[in-house]
């Protein structure tokens, strides 16, 4: 048995339990992996606060990063002692989107890496990047792949292109990275000048305080010579959806990703119809795009951004530093 933690149903940091489970051996195509690292999501945090709490007792948490213990028959991809990183979607290995909502989630429809070992389908694993640690790894399966997917899959970002992202958190410092690392040129806002000063020592090329410009989308048309953004990567949801139609160009891509400020609002439609604008949901991205975005990792030398870690026993109060937004990109829980 191995210690693993559980939330009872409905949810609720006082629902939130240690407890033990165990890992089988490994099947027919599975692997065994001693997990060392998960890292905080904000649906991670809907699941354990009960915003959207398990109908069952379940281990939480979607990502997973460890080390391969035991190898099942006929699984080639992998080996004892290989460092591998969870997939968001188990079931979703390459193509279009094949998957509504969290049900085969680990961690919302099933369970998750909250846990020291999980014995696992290997197609619910990748390699981890080369070099990373295990908390590092960790923060690739929801957040750094929704960044990936947003600006290389779903539209293929350019050198010369430009992004806008918003806030500080680990989606928004992903995309800030893997936009740098394409050649693109990147606005930033936050609520904290401070964070912002930190966003311009990783390459931000403009900055913008959302809190003192509310009207922040004709500020990002002025610093793009009146032609707006190519990409917008939409986390705020309903506060900020309107200011990124307003920023983004004639034609531009909007990731339509986060919900930090709500789940409905009032839109118009026509802003999106005149401007022939192009918003596309994200729900994370499929297992041969995390593959595509460690290749880019590996071959870049790129490391994520961790602000604090916390033992597996002090989960909730990782999620209560995440609820107060001081942190700037990710927290990691490591064991
Ligand atoms: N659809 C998907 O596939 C997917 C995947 C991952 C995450 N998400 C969603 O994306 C959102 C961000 O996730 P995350 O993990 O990056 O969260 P996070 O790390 O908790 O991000 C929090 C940060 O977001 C910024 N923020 C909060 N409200 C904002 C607003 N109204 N306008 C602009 N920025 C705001 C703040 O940055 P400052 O302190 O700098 O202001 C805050 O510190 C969440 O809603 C999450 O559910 C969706």
């Amino acid at each position: 048995m191995s210690k693993a933690i559980y939330v009872q149903p409905g949810g609720g940091y006082d629902k939130v339990i240690v407890g033990e489970c165990a890992a089988a051996a490994p099947q027919a195509g599975e692997i065994t992996v001693r997990l060392h690292a998960s890292s905080l999501n904000y649906h991670d945090f809907a699941v354990v606060s009960g915003m959207w709490g398990p109908s069952e007792p379940r281990i939480p948490m979607a990502d997973g990063a460890g080390e391969v213990v035991a190898v099942g028959a006929g699984v080639s991809e992998f080996a004892v002692g290989d460092h591998v990183v969870s997939t968001f979607f188990p079931d979703w290995l390459d193509g279009e989107p094949l998957v509504e909502g969290f049900a085969t989630v680990p961690g919302d429809g099933i369970d998750g890496y909250a846990r020291e070992r999980v014995t696992a389908r290997a197609t619910a694993f990748t390699r981890a990047p080369q070099s990373w640690t295990h908390t590092e790894a960790a923060t690739l399966t929801t957040a750094g792949l929704t960044a990936w997917r947003a600006l290389m899959a779903d539209d293929q970002l350019k050198p010369g292109d430009s992004v806008l992202v918003q806030g500080s958190g680990g989606v928004s410092i992903f995309a800030l990275q893997f936009a740098k690392l394409a050649g693109a040129t990147v606005i930033a806002t936050s609520s904290s000048d401070e964070k912002l000063a930190r966003m311009a020592q990783m390459g931000a090329d403009h900055l913008i305080n959302y809190r003192e410009d509310p009207q922040w989308g004709e500020t990002v048309r002025r610093l793009t010579g009146g032609r707006g953004v190519d990409h917008v990567v939409e986390v705020g949801g309903p506060a900020t959806l309107e200011q990124s139609m307003i920023a983004a160009r004639i034609g531009g891509h909007i990731s339509v990703i986060g919900i930090l400020s709500g789940l409905s609002g009032e839109l118009s439609v026509v802003a999106a119809l005149v401007r022939q604008l192009r918003l596309q949901g994200v729900l994370v991205g499929n297992r041969s795009q995390q593959q595509a975005m460690i290749r880019a990792i590996d071959a870049n030398g790129l490391h994520p951004v961790i602000d604090r870690c916390f033992p597996l026993e002090a989960i909730t109060d990782a999620f209560r530093y995440q609820e107060s937004n001081r942190h700037f990109g990710k927290i990691c829980l490591e064991f």
